[in-house]
């Protein structure tokens, strides 16, 4: 299927102004959350390939949401903000170049932020274009997918909890949203039969990102996967035999070992490991290595893929983005939407796909048919994983 240029408009049916007048208010309320908890001195970060500087990710959600809910994604259409296409626009200011950038001071990024936000929600008091409802999405759930970089950005850097994705949720002394529920903490193995698998999505099934691009059938043939994700208990019990065996670089990044206790770094809260909670924090690597000595593997994107749309009595999320072992690649029939650095940059073969949602994504960006994507090296996101049989 080629559909090009305008295939938003295939990105139907759109939510009613008023639900996205509210999940702009949302998500917009939790970024000024964020942005006012922060105290003096936490914005100034080092550098990291893995961190933005705060101040300059606050302007950078205002600019995005600017270009395309008011400018429609045209450069000629002058910004509010002076000089704003230089500041902010990721796809050219170089990550590095973001710390030495002189960006505004937070008052008027604040200021920018919020004469934007109600631009948007001026619009939203009227009916909308498809266009017009295609853009709001966007820039709702670009702001969203920042609100919940915060969150590992904050959890990386040891600042207090801010709150998740809703200001007023309590801080959850671990995965809140993780529960066996009656499926105890014994992981079983789920046998999948062989079977044609309809991966991507369908035009005029709702909005959906460029990578989900199209629907295709894909031949899976049988596998077994776990129920559960891999636990804090199991990989606990990994890093332990690494260490006896001399490997001392096998500990989680946020995990240490004090008085013969092990102990995870919630934010900036040290609490005693959890064993039965999902591991997180695992890079795509470490998993592939706990894989090997556990003598299992990754998940495909397919496999996972299937599982998440099992009745959900046979099988735990983990309330974390899980791995799959497979490399992030276009589907059949992709074709970039009018925010190009979405996804294309990234089929380079360095990134990994990654299925689910964390518990600080917003219900509104928890579908099965959602790709995330990268470097297998990463393991700031609230990120974990399960395995398969081999
Ligand atoms: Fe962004």
């Amino acid at each position: 299927m080629v559909l090009e240029a305008h295939d938003f408009s295939l990105y139907s049916p759109y939510p009613k102004a008023q639900t996205l007048s509210e999940w702009l208010k949302e998500s917009h309320r939790l970024t000024l959350h964020i942005l006012d908890a922060l105290k003096p001195g936490q914005e100034n970060v080092l550098y990291s390939p893995t961190l933005n500087p705060p101040y300059w990710e606050f302007g950078h959600i205002a600019w995005f949401h600017e270009l395309w809910a008011h400018r429609l994604g045209n450069f000629s259409n002058l910004s509010i903000l002076h000089q704003a296409d230089q500041l902010f626009n990721s796809a050219l200011v170089a990550h590095r170049d973001r710390w030495q950038i002189e960006i505004p001071d937070i008052s008027r990024i604040r200021a920018y932020l919020e004469t934007i936000y109600q631009k948007t929600q001026d619009k939203l008091q009227s009916s909308l274009s498809k266009q017009e409802a295609y853009y709001v999405q966007l820039v709702i759930f670009h702001q969203d997918m920042h609100n919940e970089a915060f969150a590992y950005m904050w959890q990386a850097l040891g600042y207090p909890w801010f709150g998740g994705s809703d200001p007023d949720n309590e801080p959850p002394t671990s995965n809140n949203s993780f529960s066996t529920g009656e499926l105890g903490h014994q992981s079983e193995d789920i046998l999948v039969a062989s079977g044609s698998l309809i991966l991507g999505a369908k035009p005029n099934s709702g909005f959906i990102f460029d990578n989900e691009k199209w629907s295709h059938g894909v031949h899976v043939p049988e596998f077994q996967i776990a129920s559960l994700p891999v636990l804090n208990a199991d990989y606990l019990e990994y890093v332990e035999h690494q260490l006896h065996v001399g490997d001392s670089q096998i500990k989680p990044a946020y995990w240490k070992k004090d008085s013969g206790h092990w102990y995870e770094r919630h934010f900036d809260d040290w609490q005693e490991i959890d064993l039965a909670r999902p591991v997180r924090h695992i890079s795509q690597l470490a998993a592939q290595d706990y894989c090997r000595w556990a003598r299992r593997r990754l998940p495909t994107e397919y496999e996972l893929f299937s599982l998440m749309n099992q009745p959900s009595t046979q099988w735990q999320p983990a309330g974390l983005w899980e791995w799959t072992g497979s490399t992030f690649a276009p589907f059949p029939g992709f074709s970039t939407d009018p925010y190009v650095e979405y996804s294309k940059p990234w089929f380079d073969g360095n990134y990994r796909v990654l299925k689910g949602f964390s518990s600080f994504t917003p219900p509104r960006l928890r579908r099965t048919g959602f790709r995330n994507f990268f470097g297998p090296d990463r393991f700031d996101m609230f990120c974990g994983f399960r395995t398969c049989a081999l």
